[in-house]
């Protein structure tokens, strides 16, 4: 198979080629080398630059595009901006490339010759499409709360609440059902990208896939871009005794998938022999918490780290997150292998081979938001 991924430099981009290649599929990478994530002058590793075909590009360099899609016969869109907190200011940047470079992306695929040997669009799609997901209300059965108010999270009301009663409720697992309730404009984008390239797959009888992937982690991630990724910050200072801030109460919780599960479900879905249009949760099931997760890193590096629950959030983000596999399951075949405390083991063990981060990166993200009102305080919990 020739396999176009766009994007193909990042974190699971990496992974990706590397199994394709494995699989004896050639590979052509197209990415831009985002200096937020690969830092100045960024590249591949060696290996994997004399094995493939790599177009250093703008997704929506148009015939930079023309060059990468000729003789492809499956694409795999990761190329994207991809912090949650920086797109609710970074709105024009975040919806020119997740949006605006979707759409040359798929207006190339439409109208240029080259394109025709396409049969297959995979995209990276996510959880935030989602925004709060699933849950379960005594009166009123299954319902998808709304975006948490920031009153309500500042007198410490941190749980969704029934849309319809106001009722507590309890987390259920969010299935391929659920309907489109991004509350970031990073999930707004990757509603319209996974729309888009779905609805394109049908008018042209090929196959879309968009897997909606849940929190990857994994040994190789970004260490650098101190705007997503809470692993990477909190190893970050627990590796220097620095004190581990979490936000709100802790018990946010979020479905970790280790990375090698998610290719797994990549490429399950590249090698798919029928045919299939539609959206895929690809997670690990499981919920663990903030606090959960700060802990067993700060044990990992010998306990030195203060972990202080701050009370502070950021708006835009989600209380909690369980993915439903049944979908995956039942069409990819997709059982995720790696329990979340061997994917830490892994992460952690590889981190810490890692040179140290500045904090003061990860700080002037947290001002950023703060500077435009994106950020809270929970005043008693
Ligand atoms: N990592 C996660 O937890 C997660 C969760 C859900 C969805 N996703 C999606 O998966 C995809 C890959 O994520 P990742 O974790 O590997 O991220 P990453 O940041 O490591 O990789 C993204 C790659 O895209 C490239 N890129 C960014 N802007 C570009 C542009 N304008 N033109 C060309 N290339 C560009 C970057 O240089 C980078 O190599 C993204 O679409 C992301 O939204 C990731």
């Amino acid at each position: 198979m020739n396999v176009l991924i766009t994007g193909g430099a990042g974190f699971i981009g990496q992974y990706l080629t590397r199994s394709l290649l494995k699989a004896g599929c050639s590979v052509r990478i197209l990415d831009s080398f985002h200096p937020q994530i690969h830092g100045e002058n960024g590249d591949l590793p060696v290996d994997l630059k004399s094995q493939v075909g790599l177009i250093r590009a703008d997704v929506r360099d148009r015939d930079a595009l023309l060059r990468a899609v000729a003789g492809v016969d499956t694409v795999v869109h990761l190329a994207a901006e991809t912090g949650t907190g920086q797109s609710m200011y970074e709105i024009e940047r975040y919806f020119s490339v997740n949006v605006q470079g979707t759409a040359t992306l798929l207006d190339v695929l439409q109208n240029e010759p080259s394109a025709n040997s396409v049969r297959s669009i995979i995209l990276a799609s996510s959880r935030a499409i989602y925004g709060e997901g699933a849950y379960h209300c005594e009166q009123h059965g299954v319902v998808y709360p709304d975006s948490r108010s920031q009153e309500n999270m500042a007198a410490g009301i941190l749980e969704p609440h029934c849309p319809i009663c106001s009722a507590s409720l309890q987390m259920l697992d969010t299935d391929e059902t659920a309907p489109f309730k991004p509350m970031s404009m990073y999930g707004l984008t990757k509603q319209v990208q996974e729309q888009g390239v779905l609805l394109f797959a049908n008018m042209k009888g090929i196959n879309g896939f968009a897997l909606r992937y849940q929190n990857v982690y994994g040994a190789g991630q970004s260490l650098k871009n101190p705007y997503t990724g809470i692993l990477a910050v909190f190893s970050n200072l627990a590796r220097q005794g620095q004190t581990i801030e979490i936000y709100e109460d802790g018990l946010e919780s979020r479905d970790f998938v280790y990375v090698s599960d998610v290719v797994e479900a990549t490429m399950s879905a590249i090698k798919y022999p029928g045919s299939f249009v539609g959206a895929l949760n690809v997670g690990s099931g499981e919920a663990v918490s903030v606090v959960q997760v700060a802990e067993q890193v700060n044990q990992y590096f010998g306990g030195h780290s203060t972990i202080r629950v701050t009370g502070a959030f950021r708006v835009g983000d989600i209380r909690h997150n369980r993915a439903s596999l049944q979908a995956a399951n039942k069409v990819l075949g997709f059982v995720p292998s790696v329990s979340f405390p061997s994917g830490l083991k892994m992460f952690l063990e590889w981190a810490e081979t890692q040179p140290l981060e500045d904090k003061r990166a990860y700080q002037n993200s947290v001002d950023e938001l703060s500077a435009r009102s994106l950020m809270g305080q929970v005043t008693k919990i």
